[in-house]
């Protein structure tokens, strides 16, 4: 990584609902944005979506392994059940004090039942799971699980919603930072990793939530009290 690239935001599995928005949110916030997928010409065609909506925006396509070499902060984009599989594909590659962030939610639909409801995990979440696969020095944080995909592709409004940020303090804070750049995303400090087994089940009940009051788009949550 060359300092020049201090600043950029890499989000492997970019090309799908939640990747992509969030690179088209980051790009819109000024924000080098590095695109990751298993195909690198899935992730050039998701940079140049990003380019169509964002015409000034800083963005590049790659497969994962050379995305998540470009970033100090790299998104985890791909579903529960793939997380380990590609955590394992790039470990290889990352570097001490990098931050990964961990987004996946271990919905029951990765064993074929339903999406309001979630599976155990061994280590305790989707989180630890990361953790627990990553070298020594790497940082796992937690957030964005309860941030709606369509609501991040709708540029043309904020996004309304607390995230949970998780994990060691120092990229726990770089993390609710980022947070600010999105209109209506703001960071909440959620504490250790550990608590990353509350917040991924608060997705199955948002999903539950969102059928019931039919909301495709998706609800947001906001806590009440905190300071300013
Ligand atoms: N969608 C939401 O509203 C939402 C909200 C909160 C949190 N999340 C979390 O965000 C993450 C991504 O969700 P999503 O809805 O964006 O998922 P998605 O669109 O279904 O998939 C994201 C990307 O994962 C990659 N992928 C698919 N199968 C894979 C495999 N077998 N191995 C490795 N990579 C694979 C694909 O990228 P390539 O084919 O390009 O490699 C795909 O574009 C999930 O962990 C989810 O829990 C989603």
């Amino acid at each position: 990584m060359t300092t020049t690239d201090r600043d950029a935001i890499a989000i492997l599995g970019g090309t799908g609902d939640q990747g992509l928005g969030l690179a088209l949110r980051f790009a819109k916030a000024g924000r080098r944005v590095v695109i990751g997928s298993r195909k690198a010409d899935r992730a050039v065609a998701a940079a140049e979506e990003v380019r169509q909506a964002v015409p000034d925006a800083e963005v590049s396509g790659h497969e994962n392994s050379e995305a998540a070499v470009q970033a100090p902060i790299v998104i985890l984009s791909v579903p529960f059940e793939h997380t380990a599989g590609t955590v394992k594909s790039i470990k290889e590659v990352l570097a001490e004090d990098q931050i990964l962030v961990s987004m996946a939610v271990p919905l029951a639909t990765a064993v074929g039942d339903g999406a309001a409801r979630t599976v155990g995990i061994w280590q305790g979440s989707a989180a630890e799971l990361v953790q627990s696969l990553v070298p020594a020095g790497v940082h796992v944080i937690s957030a964005f699980q309860n941030v709606s995909a369509h609501r991040l592709r709708d540029l043309g409004e904020p996004v309304e919603c607390d995230v949970v940020v998780s994990g060691k303090k120092a990229p726990r804070a770089r993390i609710m930072e980022l947070c600010q750049l999105i209109p209506g995303l703001r960071g909440v400090d959620g504490g250790p990793l550990a608590n990353a087994r509350i917040v991924e089940e608060m997705t199955a009940l948002l999903i539950g939530m969102n059928m019931r009051y039919k909301l495709p788009e998706g609800l947001g949550i906001r806590f009440t009290g905190l300071p300013e």
